[in-house]
């Protein structure tokens, strides 16, 4: 059976939305308790397939992984005796390169498969590598295998010639018991870098500066056991607030960090939506046509490139032209041509990405394929704004990383459907609903 969303736009989102906690922080965290010799209890863990597909690859490994309820998760890793992970499902996630990290830091060895991940052209690993050689390991990579020693890990100056969130968390991963003191510099500061270290620390790592672009790491023997509870998810976060400015809504989002939303409320203000900034939630309202701007994606404290696609959506009902410019990632406009199938006006030349905006007009639902996860958020978004009905396929993309999106537009109005149809493209789907 196929899974697809079916969407019917026009509906104004009003309301109120929780926020799960963050897939970025839990696919870090999750593998990070391979250096711990006691049980760890996460808190806020969110209900999506990245997070079980990475607690699964634990538990084949010999972890003892269990929900203590909906949101929490226990795992005890001390099971792990092999600090190889060549299962397939490792091919599946680009989280599982943190295997890499966690192993080496508690066995001072890792063999690990290359990791997968949403294709936006080359996703090198160079950087984690420096930081692991940077430590006293010797790397090699050979027939799609990773594979890592060190006789000892020492302290040591690691410097990243380009900002990454992978490879700082990475560095911290194989750092943190390594003899002496490393000091990471250019590292990547987002919400979930944070997170992990702070996760480190509650286990009784010795982490100063994360957050910040010089992140140092004394070594420490052991790392115990700890309860610990996620940040929440700054990136679905923003996309519900796109979706409330999409449908012109007015929709509470609760459970968030209003700081880590910083760059996505001024741009949206920026547009013409009203933000209501309070201490755990913010309120996004629009009544008019919101205006063009531009953006530049970049690393955080920047406008975050996994809020690119969503802006796209926004932007192609808004009122003029508008530009987009990728900074991150290499490629990351494969999914223009299926907001265009849906009447957007977006052309694409390199890292660059001009949006004819329709002054309001409504898009045409259309059938239209999720090629990654935010460009299946970017998809959902557009089609709430359309006339008609459109179906998304290859859903599993966005199930990768939103929890329970159908219950949380559908609870603020939006109609969206999840339908099962048998693996024949020409069925029609009304027959599933
Ligand atoms: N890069 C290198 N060498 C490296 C590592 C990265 O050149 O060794 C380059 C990349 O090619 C890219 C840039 O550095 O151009 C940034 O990559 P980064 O390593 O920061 O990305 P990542 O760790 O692979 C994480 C998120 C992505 C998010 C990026 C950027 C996770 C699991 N993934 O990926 O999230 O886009 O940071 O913020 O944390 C998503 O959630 O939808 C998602 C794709």
């Amino acid at each position: 059976m196929l899974e697809k969303f079916v969407v019917r736009g026009r509906n104004r989102l009003r309301g109120e939305v929780n926020i799960s906690g963050a897939k970025n922080a839990a696919v870090a965290i999750i593998p990070a308790t391979i250096l711990s010799d006691g049980v760890c209890t996460i808190e806020n863990i969110p209900n999506i397939n990245d997070v079980t597909l990475i607690a699964r690859i634990l538990k084949e490994m010999g972890a003892d992984v269990s929900m203590v309820d909906k949101t929490t998760m226990k795992i005890d890793s001390n099971g792990i005796s092999s600090p190889v992970a060549t299962c397939e499902s490792v091919k599946r996630i680009r989280a599982s390169s943190y295997l890499l990290g966690a192993l080496l830091g508690k066995f001072h060895k890792a063999k690990v498969l290359s990791p997968g991940g949403c294709n936006f052209g080359v996703r090198p690993i160079d950087q984690h590598l420096k930081a692991f050689s940077s430590l006293g390991a010797k790397c090699k990579v050979e027939s799609g295998v990773i594979d890592i020693k060190a006789e000892k890990l020492i302290g040591s100056s690691v410097y990243m010639d380009t900002v990454s969130v992978g490879a700082t968390i990475n560095a911290l991963l194989a750092s943190v018991k390594a003899e002496g003191t490393t000091v990471i510099e250019n590292a990547a500061k987002e919400p979930h870098i944070v997170d992990l270290a702070n996760f480190l620390n509650s286990m009784g790592a010795d982490i100063m500066g994360a957050g910040t672009d010089s992140i140092k790491i004394k070594g420490v023997k052991k790392l115990g056991g700890t309860t610990y509870s996620i940040i929440p998810d700054q990136i679905e976060a923003g996309t519900y607030m796109v979706a409330s400015a999409i449908t012109s809504g007015d929709v509470l989002i609760k459970n968030v960090i209003p700081k880590h939303l910083e760059s996505i409320t001024a741009k949206l203000e920026e547009i013409g939506a009203e933000v209501t900034v309070f201490s755990e939630a913010v309120r996004v309202k629009a009544s008019n046509v919101l205006k063009k701007c531009t953006i530049k994606t970049m690393a955080h404290p920047g406008f975050p490139t996994d809020m690119q696609p969503q802006f796209a959506s926004l932007l192609s009902v808004s009122d003029g032209t508008s530009i987009i410019t990728e900074g991150v990632w290499e490629n990351r406009f494969k999914y223009v041509e299926e907001l265009n199938k849906m009447g957007a006006n977006i052309s694409v030349e390199g890292k660059v990405a001009v949006i004819e905006g329709t002054a309001g007009k409504s898009l045409i639902g259309a059938p239209v394929k999720a090629i990654d996860l935010r460009a299946g958020a970017a998809l959902i978004l557009a089609a709430l704004t359309c006339e008609g009905k459109t179906t998304i396929d290859n859903i599993e993309q966005i199930e990768r990383g939103y929890e329970d999106i159908v219950f949380k537009l559908s609870s603020l109005g939006g109609d969206i459907k999840k339908v099962f149809v048998p693996g024949d493209e020409s069925l029609d789907l009304e027959l599933a609903l």
